[in-house]
């Protein structure tokens, strides 16, 4: 049993809609009052402090493989439902530990170079005026930026780098959204683990059709790299390269969106920042950077105690899980001066939203690019660019990742 003596009036409730809009002030009181917390509704430690999460995301005594005790948890007629999501998700380099981990991985980097990046520099540019031009001719003011743009945008650049077709975007948003109210840990949702396993099957039966055609026909790219990919002669497995190609197009596309609108919003909210920006183009990367700091997309991520771990005179003991907070984390004031002013000149910003440690994030090249090129063309073609005061943002339900589900906005004021 966890140890639980612990201020009994601080409640961490993240499905409180205040909450959701706001999270704030509440990672600011548990950063002072309580910051290893036990939450008994989410069954959970909760993390706070910079140096807690960045330590705890470097210390081996926390597992990212969470899902076998929870599937050997699960009663049969579910565990059966969830085998197949489950046989790929422990696959997912991003769920594995070393030594598995470290052998993927090292697989991984033989595609994910700087160069394979840099060529997806011209379709990014291409995306955007596209789905730009759209919005200009669509002949209405009133417009969901996430909808319309800050979703789209990153799934055609992720889809270009594996190979699937544009027009399949329907399809794959929607077995997607299947797959992440399970893997982001969406609340509020009866039917998960049907909807999870049927995003599972569509997703997985594509990528294994697609990567046998792509062997048989090969064609230079992305996906060829990572079905040529070896290290010391081992590469990547079958069921791998299905579960990897599942992974990038996940890991690279719902936080790709947050970040686009989680910078819009900010920009709007903070119409001073905007001008600044207007300015001086060139502070285009710092917003970045101050945008995934401020509010960027990873609000959590989630461990599980292989070893007892000692912190702040608690004991996190085996087997529970740890909520890191790395929205809170990236606004500490031991770690950042005037943590909680938005600030796109900010200089020596060391958030923790790409991770940290073994499983930084392999794309983060990428999601700066595709964020630098999107914010930048969007107020460049809609300068006028409004919230809409009707219609306030939607924030997500969800614990994991940070963002709106509706952004409303005025694309000419
Ligand atoms: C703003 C956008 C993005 C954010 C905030 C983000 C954040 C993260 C974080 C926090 C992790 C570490 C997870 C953990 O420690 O549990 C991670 C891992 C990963 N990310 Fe990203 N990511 C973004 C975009 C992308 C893109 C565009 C791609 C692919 C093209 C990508 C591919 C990956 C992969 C493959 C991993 C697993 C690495 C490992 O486990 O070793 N990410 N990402």
């Amino acid at each position: 049993m966890p140890d639980t003596s612990r201020p009994e009036e601080l409640v961490y409730d993240p499905t409180d809609p205040a909450v959701m809009a706001d999270p704030f002030p509440v990672y600011a009181r548990l950063r002072e009052e309580d910051p290893v917390h036990w939450s008994p509704s989410l069954r959970s430690w909760i993390i706070t402090r910079y140096t807690d999460v960045r330590d705890l995301l470097l210390s081996d005594t926390m597992s990212v493989n969470r899902l076998l005790q929870f599937y050997e948890s699960l009663p049969p007629a579910d565990a059966m439902l969830l085998r197949d999501i489950v046989h790929y998700l422990n696959l997912w380099l991003a769920f594995r530990d070393p030594p598995d981990h470290t052998r993927v991985r090292r697989i991984m980097r033989h595609a994910f170079t700087a160069d394979a990046i840099a060529t997806m520099r011209p379709q990014i540019h291409e995306i955007s005026d596209l789905l730009l031009d759209r919005l200009a001719a669509a002949g209405t003011d009133d417009v969901d930026l996430i909808r319309e743009y800050a979703l789209q945008l990153p799934a055609f650049v992720i889809m270009d780098l594996l190979d699937v077709p544009r027009d399949m975007l329907d399809e794959f948003k929607e077995w997607s959204d299947d797959m992440a109210v399970f893997i982001g840990g969406a609340r509020n949702s009866d039917d998960k683990y049907e909807r999870a396993a049927r995003g599972c099957r569509h997703m997985s039966d594509y990528f294994r059709k697609l990567i046998e055609e792509r062997t048989a026909n090969p064609k230079p790219g992305f996906l060829m790299d990572l079905i040529n990919a070896r290290d010391e002669g081992d590469k990547l497995s079958d069921d791998e390269l299905v579960a990897t190609c599942i992974l990038v197009l996940f890991a690279g596309h719902e936080t790709t969106t947050n970040l686009i609108g989680n910078a819009t919003l900010l920009l709007l909210r903070h119409p001073e920042q905007l001008d600044r920006l207007r300015a001086d183009p060139e502070l285009v990367d710092p917003m970045i950077e101050e945008v995934l700091r401020f509010d960027g997309p990873t609000n959590a991520l989630v461990r599980v105690v292989a070893r007892d771990h000692d912190l702040h005179g608690r004991t996190l003991r085996e087997g529970e899980r740890v909520f890191v907070m790395v929205n809170s984390a990236n606004r500490d004031p031991r770690m950042f001066d005037d943590a909680d002013r938005f600030d796109i000149t900010r200089d020596q910003n060391r958030h923790l939203t790409f991770g940290q440690g073994i499983h930084l994030c392999l794309g983060a090249k990428l999601a700066r690019e595709e964020g630098r090129i999107a914010v930048r063309k969007l107020f460049e073609r809609f300068p006028d660019l409004t919230l809409n005061p009707a219609e306030p943002p939607e924030w997500l339900d969800a614990m994991v990742p940070r963002g709106t589900r509706r952004l409303p906005v005025r694309l000419n004021g």
